[in-house]
Order: structure tokens, then C-alpha cells, then sequence
């Protein structure tokens, strides 16, 4: 994407021997250093005491266990690897992380840490002196709350202009979303069917196969809402329903993506079902009593002349059948029904899966050959495409080492997206169960019943596995 910005000259990230580091975060590195687009001195910062030797056994570890070791690309990174121990709440810390800045003017700091470290870090990154030029990277979640939320974004500010905060949407890094900005604004033929005259209903399903066993504490903190609604889907929804932005420029993309999550409207409690899974309560961390959601479906409305009256649905889960993310866009019925042998419930409609794979088809109604005018709904598939070689987070840390911040998420749309749904965070709605397997409580079905059905993705085909090198999808 645009490339107008000066390039970071060293990559220091936190957290270096947490689990994103282990998971995510070197390989993604070496995947870097394989295709030629990190170059630069890596520091890796964390509390234990560790020479740069033993970090470079976790991050050969760390390769070996995710995706493996490309021993070309090794040779290369292992040599750029430095390790900066300390308590991220004393001083003295980053006096040391300054040292080894050495000559670099303008470092890409990367906080894969708890949020409640990011004022500590920060801070004290300015009272060493070694903010300067530099940009910082920083994990959800991004606040609890609109409140909350726009404490950290005041908080940060204190030290650093907004065009040096790179917010994480990893969904952004997904190649099948992107391919949703560019499918409709490379091509016109869209455009046309794209609104209110033709549009009879959207609905996005992110569907999980599995459950919150692994981090039960966190999960019952937050919740789906909080977890993936508030941030990916509110993305991917801003991706298909936007104004095209006038140029390939970063704040042209986000400035078209914030006007429309402005006008999203706050979400009716009316409008929302939340579900728990049966057994949810059994796992370790999670509260007894706990209402948190594991799965929740929703009503939006978006208020502009492209979008009046037009109802979009996302349902959300885990446990549910399959592990899928997909976008149907279900077009008006033909004005008057011609053929009386035909009545499909939807005669027309596109699906966009975007996650794990691109897969872009419409859906039309053919006549079956023979004598008699009976039609067979078939899928016209335009696009069947497996994931990118490339994760999200080396796309995404490539990005920002360039200063390229189009698929980073600026305040206003954080706070925006925090606004919509506001009204119906924590227990406003009641919990229902659900059984592991199924796809959420029959309420979500009664939620979307005027709209017609939600169409319950199929399981994606098989992924090939990542070559060495190349980190996996994240997990979460
Ligand atoms: C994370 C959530 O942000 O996204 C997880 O915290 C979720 O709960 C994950 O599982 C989904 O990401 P992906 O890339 O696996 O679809």
C-alpha cells in the first residue's frame, strides 16, 4: 500500500519472551528476513535476565515449534538479535534500551504486552529520551469501554502524536479482507447493486470451532462482544459498506472507514442476542456465576443514504460447528415473480469468505435444462483462492517498520467502534445457553427471522500447511 513515510531503523519489541513472541511474533520475523523486508537490528525487551544468546535459543525454539526453521533466513536474523532485560517499571530499564538503540534515529517499538504496561512503557521510552522519531505498535484490547478507551488514547497522546500509533487489527493483515477493499473498489461493477436500492440484508458470521479452554481468565473478562465484535467485525463491516477512498493513502482509507463508523448507530439492546456455551462454566479461570457471552448476533443500522433501512446481522461464537469467517450480501428479489415454478427464499446473493481463505461467489438462480422453466440455484463462483503466503503479523509488522499505517486503526474508528456498542456491553442482555456444536441459541435465528435465515457457512477446504518460515493464522 502507499509508501511515503521514512523506514524504522531498528524493531524493539516487548514482551520477548511471552507467548505472542513464541507464537506469532518470531516467525513472523524470520518470515520477514526471508522475503528481504527486515534488515534492521532487533532488540527484544522483557523482565528476565537473558543474554542474547538464550534469546536467540527461544527464538529458534519459538521457529522450530511454528512452522519451522528456515535455516537460509536464520543465518541472517540470529545475528540481528539482541535482548534488553528489566522491570518495565524502572527507569533504569530504558536507559539500557536506549544504549542499545546505538545509532538508530528512528526505532519501531512494538508493545506485545498487557495493556496495563502500555502507560509504564511508554513513559518511560519518553523519559529516557528514546522516543524521538519513533512509532509504536500496540496490541488490543485497546480499553473496555468508549471511556476507557479514550483514557489510553489521552494517555498516549501525552507522548506521541497520533501518526506514530500503530494500532493491531490482526484481521487486517488477512488477505481475504483485504481483497474486500479491493474486489469493490478496483472494479465497477459493484458499485451499482452496492446500496439501499438493491441490498436487501447483510450478515457476517465469524464462526469458531473451538472453545476458551487455554485462557479462561481472559475470555471471561471480555467476552464476544468485547473480543471480536467491537474490533474485527466492526472492520469488516467498515471494508464492505464505506465510501471509496479518493486515493491508495493511508488516512484516505481510514478517514472513508471512519466516516462510516461513525454512522453506525449504538446497538438497541433489542437487537442483540448473547449465548454461552453448555460446559463454559466448568473451565478453569472462568467465574462460577459467570454470565459472560461466548457467542453473540446482532442488528445494526447504518445510518446513511447508501445504507438506510437496510439491516445488517453478525452472529460471533465459539464452539460452533465450523471455523469460518464469511460475509453474505443477500440482494433484492426480482420486482415481480415471472416464473411461478421458482420461488427461491434467496434468488440472489454474494459470499465472501475472508477467513481462512478468499472465496468470492454469487448466487443465481439457472434454468435446469429441459422442457419445463424450473430453476436450480447455483453458485457462480468469481474467486477461489488459498490464504496468502504471508501472515497477518508479517504483514503487518512490515507495514509498520515502512510507516505504512492503512491497516492500523486510528482513534477515532477505536472510539467509534466502542460507541456502537456501548449500549449492550457486560449483562444488559441476558445469557442463554447453547449446546457446544450448534450454532448459538435459537433467539439468533429470531433476530435475523425478517431478513429470512442465516446461511451457516460450510467447513473451508483443507489449508495448506505454512512453509518453513511462515508463522500461522493466530489462534487467539
Ligand atoms: C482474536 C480473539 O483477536 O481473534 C480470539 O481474541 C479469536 O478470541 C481470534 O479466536 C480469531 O482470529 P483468527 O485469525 O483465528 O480468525
Amino acid at each position: 500500500m502507499g509508501d511515503t513515510a521514512a523506514k524504522s531503523d531498528i524493531f524493539v519489541f516487548f514482551g520477548a519472551t511471552g507467548d505472542l513472541a513464541n507464537k506469532q511474533i518470531f516467525p513472523a520475523l524470520q518470515a520477514m528476513v526471508q522475503r528481504g523486508t527486515l534488515t534492521v537490528p532487533i532488540i527484544g525487551v522483557a523482565g528476565r535476565s537473558l543474554t542474547d544468546d538464550q534469546l536467540r535459543e527461544r527464538a529458534r525454539q519459538s521457529l522450530d515449534a511454528h512452522g519451522g526453521v528456515d535455516e537460509a533466513a536464520w543465518a541472517k536474523m540470529a545475528p540481528l538479535l539482541h535482548y534488553v532485560g528489566g522491570d518495565y517499571r524502572d527507569p533504569a530499564t530504558y536507559q539500557r534500551v536506549k544504549a542499545a538503540l546505538g545509532e538508530a534515529q528512528r526505532p519501531l517499538y512494538y508493545l506485545a504486552i498487557p495493556p496495563d504496561y502500555f502507560e509504564p512503557v511508554v513513559g518511560g521510552l519518553a523519559q529516557a529520551g528514546a522516543l524521538g522519531e519513533a512509532r509504536v505498535v500496540l496490541e488490543k484490547p485497546f480499553g473496555r469501554d468508549l471511556a476507557s478507551a479514550q483514557e489510553l488514547n489521552a494517555t498516549l497522546h501525552r507522548y506521541l502524536p497520533e501518526p506514530a500509533i500503530f494500532r493491531i487489527d490482526h484481521y487486517l493483515g488477512k488477505e481475504p479482507v483485504q481483497n474486500l477493499l479491493f474486489f469493490r473498489f478496483a472494479n465497477a461493477f459493484l458499485e451499482p447493486l452496492w446500496n439501499r436500492e438493491h441490498v436487501a440484508s447483510v450478515q457476517i458470521t465469524m464462526s469458531e470451532d473451538f472453545g476458551v479452554e487455554d485462557r479462561g481468565k481472559f475470555y471471561d473478562e471480555v467476552g464476544t462482544i468485547r473480543d471480536v465484535i467491537q474490533n474485527h467485525m466492526m472492520q469488516v463491516l467498515a471494508l464492505l459498506t464505506m465510501e471509496a477512498p479518493s486515493k491508495e493513502d493511508p488516512e484516505a482509507v481510514r478517514d472513508q472507514k471512519a466516516v462510516l463508523l461513525k454512522a453506525i448507530r449504538p446497538i438497541d439492546p433489542a437487537e442483540v442476542v448473547r449465548g454461552q456455551y453448555t460446559g463454559y462454566l466448568d473451565i478453569d479461570g472462568v467465574a462460577p456465576d459467570s454470565t459472560t457471552e461466548t457467542f453473540a448476533a446482532v442488528r445494526l443500522h447504518i445510518d446513511t443514504w447508501r445504507w438506510a433501512d437496510v439491516p445488517f446481522y453478525i452472529r460471533a461464537g465459539k464452539r460452533l460447528p465450523v471455523r469460518t469467517t464469511e460475509v453474505i450480501v443477500d440482494l433484492k428479489r426480482p420486482p415481480q415473480a415471472v416464473f411461478s415454478t421458482v420461488e427461491p427464499e434467496r434468488p440472489n446473493y454474494y459470499r465472501f469468505r475472508i477467513s481462512p481463505d478468499v472465496f468470492i461467489a454469487l448466487y443465481a438462480d439457472i434454468k435446469r435444462p429441459g422442457d419445463a422453466m424450473v430453476g436450480q440455484p447455483t453458485e457462480l463462483v468469481a474467486v477461489r483462492a488459498t490464504a496468502a503466503d504471508m501472515s497477518p503479523y508479517e504483514r503487518l509488522l512490515s507495514d509498520a517498520l515502512q510507516g505504512d499505517a492503512t491497516l492500523f486503526v486510528r482513534q477515532d474508528s477505536v472510539e467509534a467502534e466502542w460507541a456502537i456498542v456501548e449500549p449492550v456491553l457486560d449483562n444488559v442482555v441476558p445469557v442463554a445457553p447453547y449446546a457446544p456444536g450448534t450454532w448459538g441459541p435459537p433467539a439468533a435465528d429470531a433476530l435475523i427471522a425478517p431478513n429470512g435465515a442465516w446461511i451457516d457457512p460450510p467447513a473451508p477446504p483443507p489449508q495448506p500447511p505454512p512453509a518453513p518460515g511462515r508463522p500461522p493464522e493466530p489462534a487467539g
